[in-house]
């Protein structure tokens, strides 16, 4: 039988050039190089200029994606810019991404579900392009999240950076089995009741303010690890798959033991994971889209490889995505 899918045609991110190391952050709050690298993996990230805002970090990743796909941006009639740190509370950074792509047609909005909006994004994108509703879509994950931390908070601004990634994704026709090249299954969930593990105090509607990133790092952290397995477990389930059929694991960078202890849950062997966590630190929804175009820039990420990605974040969000490369 055939059905559309949305096949990644292209994959591309951007990071901005200032680094931070460990050192760095040591030198303004209580920490160490050793207790960050211990407890998380990072060992430096990136930090926006002033004049790069989440669009313009966004635009450069979505560029390279299209250079990579080799497509004219025009063809594109759909964007999606994951993101909790858009430039405005509206317009959405999307349609100004759309705007400086020379693009006017079709539509472009944000998705909010924080550390998970790349998954989110992923399987919105993937209804429209299989449903028709859309030909060729621009996923973007991008985030400045340097701008919503508390820099005196030594427990929260350790952990995050900035950066994007992005994909272009085409509706192509498949068999509807698993050797289709596309994305093969997405799972996306949520759990209000977490709301205050993870959540920035401030807001248009609120406080009339931006507000800083507030974390309880080890609620957050215990039920990451859960909730990433059992997704995906639902994942395998479906398709019959084990943590053995999976070529590359690409799960949202937050903490190296997170990842570690996710990989070993789901059986799959830590040398087919791709962590960018020790150099972008936690990049929010850019985490996925960076990660998956390192790889795919260096050859590791193959052409009809199995790719799954996961994510977890502030409401609590998380969701896996399953794609042949
Ligand atoms: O992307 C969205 C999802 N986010 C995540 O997945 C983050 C999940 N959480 C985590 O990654 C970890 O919980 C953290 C890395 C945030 C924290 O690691 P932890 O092993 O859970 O440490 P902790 O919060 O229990 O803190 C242990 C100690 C505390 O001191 P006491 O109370 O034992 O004396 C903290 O005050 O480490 C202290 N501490 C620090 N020490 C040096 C907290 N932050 C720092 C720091 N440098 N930056």
């Amino acid at each position: 039988m055939s059905i559309l899918r949305s096949q990644v045609v292209g994959c591309g991110s951007y990071l901005p050039a200032r680094i931070v190391t460990n050192a760095e952050l040591a030198q303004k709050v209580d920490t160490s190089d050793e207790w960050i690298v211990q407890r998380t993996g990072i060992r430096q990230r990136h930090i926006a200029a002033d004049d790069e805002p989440t669009s313009i970090v966004g635009l450069k990743a979505a560029q390279a994606a299209i250079a990579d796909a080799g497509i004219d941006p025009t063809e594109i009639d759909l964007i999606i810019v994951a993101t909790a740190t858009p430039d405005h509370t509206f317009p959405a950074t999307a349609t100004q991404i759309q705007a400086a792509l020379g693009i006017n047609g079709g539509a472009a909005f944000d998705v909010q579900a924080v550390c998970s909006g790349f998954v989110y994004a992923l399987a919105t994108a993937d209804k429209f392009l299989t449903t028709g509703s859309a030909r060729a879509a621009l996923v973007i994950g991008a985030e400045t999240f340097s701008r919503i931390l508390d820099w005196e908070d030594r427990a929260t601004c350790v952990l995050f950076g900035d950066g994007a990634g992005a994909v272009v994704l085409k509706a192509v026709p498949g068999q509807g089995t698993l050797a289709d090249r596309g994305i093969l299954t997405t799972h996306i969930r949520s759990d209000g009741r977490y709301k205050d593990k993870l959540y920035v105090d401030g807001g248009a509607g609120s406080t009339k303010t931006v507000g800083f990133l507030r974390m309880e790092g080890k609620e957050v952290f215990r039920h990451a690890v859960n909730n990433l397995a059992e997704t995906v477990r639902y994942t395998f389930e479906q398709t019959g798959l084990s943590g053995a059929d999976i070529d590359w694991f690409v799960p949202h960078q937050a903490n190296r033991r997170i990842i570690d202890a996710t990989a070993d849950k789901l059986g799959i062997s830590h040398d087919r994971v791709v962590v960018t966590v020790d150099r972008h630190g936690n990049t929010s929804a850019a985490s996925i889209p960076l990660a998956l175009a390192e790889a795919h820039a260096d050859g590791r990420i193959k052409r009809g490889q199995l790719v799954l990605v996961e994510a977890m974040g502030g409401g609590f969000t998380w969701g896996s995505a399953l794609i042949r490369w």
